[in-house]
């Protein structure tokens, strides 16, 4: 029977702004790839693409509660054995208001949970520039109209108050924190935690502290320390919700596993922590047996953290060198986690330079552009994960590229 030709089903309108420039990339790299070349990954914060690797006792944990028959749902808010080690983890990160605790599949659930739970049409969340794209994606995913605060680069990459204050407006509902923060690698000091703590009782809104590198400080003198300052140990009384997980410290991002600490003042957070508890209701429960394994990976050994640690700070430091070395670039020296996103001075858009080095050199970093910048400037973030013999290829490959380019 003769049919009509199919018509195209459309992609709702409201998704036309949602990119995430780390995995969009992955296009212009299979082009490469095809052509018979290998590509060295400086894109996707995945560090067990590189030289890291689970502690087996969290892997033995999680195969534990498979073999254990923990492989029906879970409760929607977490197992209670993780909930209690979460709550742990928040006493010992000097949070005294714990309200509740919940977990998630992976801080992106997290994310796309809390943010739903908040915003009317209308309303907003102020979410920092360079942003990590995925708040952005879910905004626009929720038809919210972005309203972004700059970080400062001529100040560490430290939230700029200034800005903070001008852009809150009546709709402003929340405030993003990333610290340590993707993509620059910086660390907020204890006094700008204050003066966002202030904007935020000013306003009434809820601070979304998204600590998910806490572990991962690479300017600490005593290996023993912790010197992460949260959020809300800063601000006990503030409305917040810190969002943690084991892909980074752990090293278990495809385990996806996260949560969310709520604390502050208790009749300010109850009604919001009842909206998240229907959403996290709704989409029944979070990966169970790897529950498992969060007691074991906050309470046992922290062995591998000071090995991860040693090998970041290295290649973090060869990383500021080549960037102190090489004409046109110049960073702010990341302080934690594994990014760094160094300026460049080159006259035309930051991702033409990304998608030619990729084409030209095979080296794969992600432009600035894909994760919001000031107007007229460029940058682009690098993945510090490889080991020191790789980097060094890599960026031989980049100064290169910029000097055939662009020359001196
Ligand atoms: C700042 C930040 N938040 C959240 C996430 C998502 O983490 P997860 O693997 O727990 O979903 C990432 C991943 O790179 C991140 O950099």
């Amino acid at each position: 029977m003769p049919t009509a030709p199919a018509r195209e089903i459309t992609a709702a309108s409201r998704l036309d702004n949602v990119r995430y420039a780390i995995r969009d990339l992955a296009c212009v790299a299979d082009e490469v790839i095809q052509q018979g070349h290998n590509v060295l990954p400086l894109n996707v914060g995945d560090p067990l693409n590189f030289d890291f690797q689970t502690p087996p006792h969290i892997i033995e944990a999680a195969y534990k509660a498979m073999r254990d028959g923990k492989n029906g749902y879970a409760p929607s808010p977490g197992v209670p054995e993780a909930l209690e080690a979460i709550r742990g983890e928040a006493v010992r990160k000097g949070i005294t208001t714990v309200r509740d605790v919940f977990v998630t599949a992976g801080v992106s659930e997290t994310v796309d949970l809390c943010l739903a739970a908040l915003v009317n049409p209308g309303e907003d969340v102020l979410t920092p520039s360079p942003d990590y794209p995925l708040y952005s994606a879910v905004l626009c995913k929720l038809g919210i109209k972005l309203n972004v605060y700059d970080l400062d680069e001529n100040d560490g990459w430290q939230p700029e108050l200034a800005d903070i204050q001008r852009k809150v407006t009546p709709g402003t509902r929340g405030i993003v924190l990333i610290n340590p923060n993707n993509p620059t690698g910086s660390l907020c000091t204890r006094q700008m935690l204050e003066q966002i703590a202030e904007v935020a009782r000013r306003h009434n809104l809820i601070v979304f502290a998204d600590e998910i590198y806490d572990k991962l400080i690479l300017d600490s003198e005593n290996e023993k320390a912790t010197p992460h300052l949260a959020f809300a140990a800063v601000a006990p009384d503030v409305p917040c919700v810190t969002f943690g997980g084991m892909s980074k410290n752990y090293l278990v991002p495809g385990w996806r596993i996260g949560w969310g600490i709520v604390s502050g003042d208790a009749a300010a957070v109850k009604t919001y922590t009842e909206g998240v508890h229907r959403l996290l209701r709704a989409r029944l429960c979070a990966n169970h047996p790897e529950q498992y394994a969060i007691k074991p990976a906050l309470e046992g050994p922290q062995d591998h953290l000071v090995e991860v640690r040693r090998k970041l700070r290295s290649r973090r430091d060869l990383t500021q060198k080549w960037c102190e070395a090489t004409p046109r670039v110049s960073c702010v020296a990341p302080r934690g986690a594994f990014y760094a996103y160094p300026k460049i001075d080159i006259p035309e858009s930051d991702e033409i330079f990304v998608k030619e080095l990729i084409r030209q050199k095979h080296v794969m970093v992600v432009h600035g552009s894909g994760f919001g910048q000031k107007p007229g400037t460029q940058h682009f973030r690098i993945v510090f994960l490889p080991d020191e013999k790789t980097l060094t290829k890599a960026y031989a490959g980049i100064a290169e590229f910029i000097l055939e380019r662009y020359g001196n």
